[in-house]
């Protein structure tokens, strides 16, 4: 990881937005607990993202409320086009584009390798809350879909272990519930946008509440594979259109 000379984390080029009071706050907070008080902070990418595991849980591995989600290993280019998303106005949850805002793509390509190449455990799943008739239209939907309605199943984009595809598609599992149920809801309403085609936007509009539902409480309470890194991108012209990685907008 990058080292700069500087020996301040915070006041470092373009992490100038950490400089807010709130997260100063928190940022004084989280070292105060984490370190006995060295005297100099190393300036290095991992110092540098302190701030973020205020929500996102120590190392990106997740926040202990059952909403912020993970970023701990999440496929890089996943990660930068959220990063753009909530900087560019696709994605909206006002903390986070403060902490973006003033950032440069290069720099949010930065911190996007560094949260996909930490390697953090995942926690157990949430044990099902939903009755079983609703949980298995979930697993229904997730691995068949509905061709009735246009709807693919997830696993044909998100990978069949349902822990992504390199670069640019994310996985399924190790997701709270109120997350994902958040997150297929902003989509249907529009509040979420993906760079096109946005293919969730596709996929969520042939999502009923009811299956929003069916589908959020089967996934968080999947436990995750052995394996729980992203599948290699699937060979050109064997996925979906918005399954590879050209039309995904791996530019940019
Ligand atoms: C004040 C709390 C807070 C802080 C601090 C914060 N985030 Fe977030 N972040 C969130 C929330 C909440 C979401 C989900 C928002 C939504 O509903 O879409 C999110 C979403 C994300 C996502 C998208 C995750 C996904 O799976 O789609 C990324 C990437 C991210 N944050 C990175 C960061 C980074 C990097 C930092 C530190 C520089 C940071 N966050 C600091 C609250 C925070
Ligand atoms: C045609 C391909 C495709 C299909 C089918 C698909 N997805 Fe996605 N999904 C994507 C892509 C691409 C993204 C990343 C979008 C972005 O960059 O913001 C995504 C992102 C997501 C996210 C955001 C994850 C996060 O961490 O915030 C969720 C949740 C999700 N999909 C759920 C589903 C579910 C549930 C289904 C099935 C009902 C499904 N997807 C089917 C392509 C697909």
């Amino acid at each position: 990881m990058r080292l700069a000379a500087s020996s301040n984390a915070v006041n470092t080029r373009p992490a100038t937005r950490l400089r807010r009071p709130a997260l100063l706050l928190s940022l004084a907070l989280l070292t105060g607990a984490a370190h006995a008080a060295p005297p100099t902070v190393q300036d290095t990418m991992a110092q540098r993202m302190v701030a973020c595991a205020v929500c996102h849980g120590p190392a990106g591995r997740a926040g202990p409320d059952g909403y912020y989600p993970r970023i701990a290993g999440k496929p890089a280019g996943y990660l930068y086009h959220q990063l753009l998303n909530f900087r560019d106005g696709r994605r909206h949850y006002g903390l986070m584009t403060q902490m973006v805002d003033r950032l440069s793509d290069d720099y949010l390509r930065e911190i996007a390798d560094y949260f996909a190449a930490l390697d953090v455990p995942y926690p157990a799943p949430a044990p099902a809350a939903a009755p079983a008739a609703l949980l298995e239209r979930g697993r229904q939907l997730v691995q068949h879909g509905d061709p009735a309605r246009g709807l693919p199943a997830c696993v044909q984009c998100h990978g069949a272990a349902m822990t992504g595809v390199a670069p640019n598609v994310p996985g399924l599992l190790g997701l709270p519930r109120d997350y994902l149920n958040g997150q297929l809801g902003a989509w249907k309403t529009g509040q979420r946008r993906a760079l096109a085609p946005d293919c969730m936007a596709h996929v969520a509009q042939r999502l009923p509440d009811t299956d929003v539902a069916a589908v959020s409480g089967w996934l968080a309470a999947q436990p995750l594979p052995a394996d729980t890194k992203a599948a290699a991108m699937a060979p050109a012209g064997n996925s979906l259109a918005c399954g590879s990685a050209p039309e995904l907008g791996g530019g940019r």
